[in-house]
């Protein structure tokens, strides 16, 4: 279960402090999809940094509970914020943060051997899933934008975390791709009963997940009712 409580965030300009996120509560399910939709400018990548513990709030609190832990993710030392984005989290950016010395393959490895779950077998089906098998043994930078989006997809599921965060994971891909891509994120994780949060401008997208939200006004709106 993850737990949002009254986050406020601001940013300082150069003369004035701008309130991004007001007072933000949210409660999801462990294992579920949410996605949330929003004008540029809302706040959504500042609130999915908030949640992979890398910037602070002004106040309010987060936390997540896994099995037998709870942990409360605005006040852990660096230590353990460390561990939390190693063994817990996956990021997809914005932009894909590739490491570009290595392959496509070994940058699936990294976050799977960091987090001692490594799994070769489970590591060749995503990237025969998200079809890019053939590139496993390439430099990221040989691969096309798409291409490479699929791999930032890859290695945020490397080590089947609890949560993973996605910020337009297919801003990169064509419509068909898109969706394919999509459903298979929102499958996968499914599949590991990892909570995803998915930011998107795509209602197709957004249409795949259990619940979808509106970050307005710094506050999220539910758009779905029932599920
Ligand atoms: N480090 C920062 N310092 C000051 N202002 C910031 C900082 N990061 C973000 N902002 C501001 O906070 C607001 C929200 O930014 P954010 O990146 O969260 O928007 P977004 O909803 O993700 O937009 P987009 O859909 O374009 O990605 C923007 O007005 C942005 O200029
Ligand atoms: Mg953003």
């Amino acid at each position: 279960m993850l737990v949002l409580n009254a986050i406020r965030k601001s940013y300082q300009d150069a003369n004035e402090t701008r309130l991004i996120l007001n007072d933000l509560s949210l409660t999801v399910a462990q294992g579920t999809s949410i996605a949330i939709q929003g004008e540029s400018g809302s706040g959504k990548s500042t609130l999915l940094h908030l949640l992979a513990t890398l910037d602070k709030a002004d106040s309010g609190s987060i936390h997540l509970s896994t099995g037998q832990q709870v942990l409360d993710l605005l006040s852990l030392s660096e230590a353990q914020a460390d561990e939390f984005r190693q063994c817990q989290l996956g990021i997809i950016f914005q932009k894909f943060n590739l490491i570009d010395c290595i392959t496509v393959y070994e940058n699936l490895l990294l976050p799977a051997q960091l987090s001692q779950k490594l799994d070769h077998d489970y590591l060749q089906l995503l990237l025969r899933d998200l079809g890019i098998s053939a590139h496993q043994n390439k430099l990221p930078n040989q691969l096309s934008g798409g291409e490479q989006q699929r791999v930032a997809i890859a290695r945020a599921l490397a080590h089947k975390p609890q949560l993973v965060l996605a910020d337009e994971p297919t801003g990169n891909l064509d419509s068909k791709n898109s969706a394919l891509v999509s459903r298979l994120l929102v499958d996968t994780c499914k599949q590991l009963n990892t909570t995803l949060i998915l930011v998107t401008h795509s209602q197709k997208v957004a249409d795949l997940t259990e619940h979808q939200y509106l970050l307005l006004d710094g506050k999220l709106q539910c758009q779905t009712q029932g599920l």
